[in-house]
C-alpha cells in the first residue's frame, strides 16, 4: 500500500531504516572491539556512530509513525505487529541514548554499562528490523503496486451522515479493475470498477483484516494479498479461505457523470 510519506512512490521510512540499524550496530561492534583490543580509535568511532545511530533512529521514525497512522490498517495483525515494531525501536534508541550520555567524552573508553546497554540494543533494533521487514514484505506497508492497465493507487477522506449519498469518484475515474479508498466517518470502504460499473465494499478482509484495497481486482472478484482469500464484491461473499466470514458491502448509483456512495 502506498504511504503518504513518501518521495515519488518510495516509502521514505525504508529509505532511511538502513541508517541507523548500521550505525547502531557497527557503534556496539566499535566499542567491543575496542575495549577488547585497547584500540582507542574504535572506541572514538563507536562513539560518533551510536550518536549518529539514535539521531537517525529518530529521523526515520518520522516517517514511520506516518505510516503507522494513515497506512497500516486498523484492527489487523498487521497493526499489532505494527506496534511491537515501533515499541521495539523506540526502546532501541532510548538504549542507545542512554549509552551515549553515560559513557563520558569521546576520549572515554566504554564500560562495560554502555557495552551493555548497547548490547541490547541491538538486539531490539535487529528483532524489531526483522518485523519491520515483515511489515513490508508479507503486509506490503510501502510497496506502490499498479492495479490492472497500471492502474494506480488512490485514497480520499469524505464526510456524510448515515443514509446519505455522497461522491466517490466520477463515472470515468477509475479503469476497469482498479479501486479507490475511501476514508468515510473513520470507516475504510473500497470503491472499485469492474466490467459491469461500480461497486462499493469494506476494505477490512475479514480473515486477518488486511486491506482488500490493496488487493487485486479482476471478474468483480478481490483477493487479499495478505494470505490470498477472495470474494464476490457484488455479494461479499467468501469465495475462497482461509476468510470464513463474509464482507459487507455498500448501495452504489451512477448519475451525472458521478459514482455516488450510499452511507449505511
Ligand atoms: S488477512 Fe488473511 S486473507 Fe486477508
Amino acid at each position: 500500500m502506498k504511504t503518504r510519506a513518501n518521495f515519488k512512490g518510495h516509502a521514505i521510512h525504508q529509505m532511511l531504516i538502513p541508517f541507523p540499524i548500521g550505525l547502531m550496530i557497527g557503534a556496539f561492534a566499535f566499542d567491543v572491539l575496542g575495549y577488547i583490543f585497547e584500540i582507542p580509535a574504535l572506541w572514538h568511532t563507536g562513539y560518533y556512530t551510536s550518536f549518529a545511530g539514535a539521531l537517525m533512529g529518530l529521523m526515520a521514525g518520522l516517517p514511520g509513525f506516518i505510516d503507522y497512522t494513515f497506512s497500516v490498517p486498523p484492527n489487523s495483525t498487521g497493526f499489532t505487529r505494527a506496534t511491537k515494531h515501533m515499541i521495539f525501536q523506540i526502546t532501541t534508541i532510548i538504549l542507545f541514548a542512554i549509552a551515549f550520555f553515560s559513557r563520558g567524552g569521546v576520549g572515554d573508553k566504554p564500560g562495560m554499562v554502555v557495552l551493555l546497554l548497547e548490547l541490547a540494543g541491538t538486539v531490539t533494533v535487529t528483532i524489531g528490523g526483522w518485523m519491520g521487514g515483515t511489515l513490508v514484505d508479507r503486509n506490503f506497508i510501502g510497496p506502490d503496486h499498479r492495479y490492472a492497465q497500471s492502474g494506480k493507487w488512490k485514497e480520499v477522506t469524505l464526510n456524510g451522515k448515515k443514509g446519505e449519498m455522497v461522491e466517490a469518484a466520477k463515472t470515468d475515474e477509475l479503469k476497469v479493475n482498479q479501486m479507490k479508498l475511501l476514508h468515510i466517518n473513520g470507516e475504510r470502504i473500497v470503491l472499485a470498477r469492474t466490467e459491469e460499473g461500480y461497486l462499493a465494499f469494506h476494505d477490512r478482509c475479514t480473515h486477518r483484516g488486511g486491506p482488500l484495497s490493496d488487493g487485486v481486482l479482476i471478474c468483480s472478484t478481490v483477493q487479499c494479498l495478505w494470505h490470498g482469500s477472495h470474494f464476490d464484491i457484488k455479494t461479499g461473499k467468501v469465495k475462497s479461505g482461509p476468510a470464513k466470514e463474509d464482507i459487507k458491502t455498500f448501495p452504489v448509483v451512477e448519475e451525472d457523470g458521478r459514482v455516488m456512495l450510499k452511507i449505511n
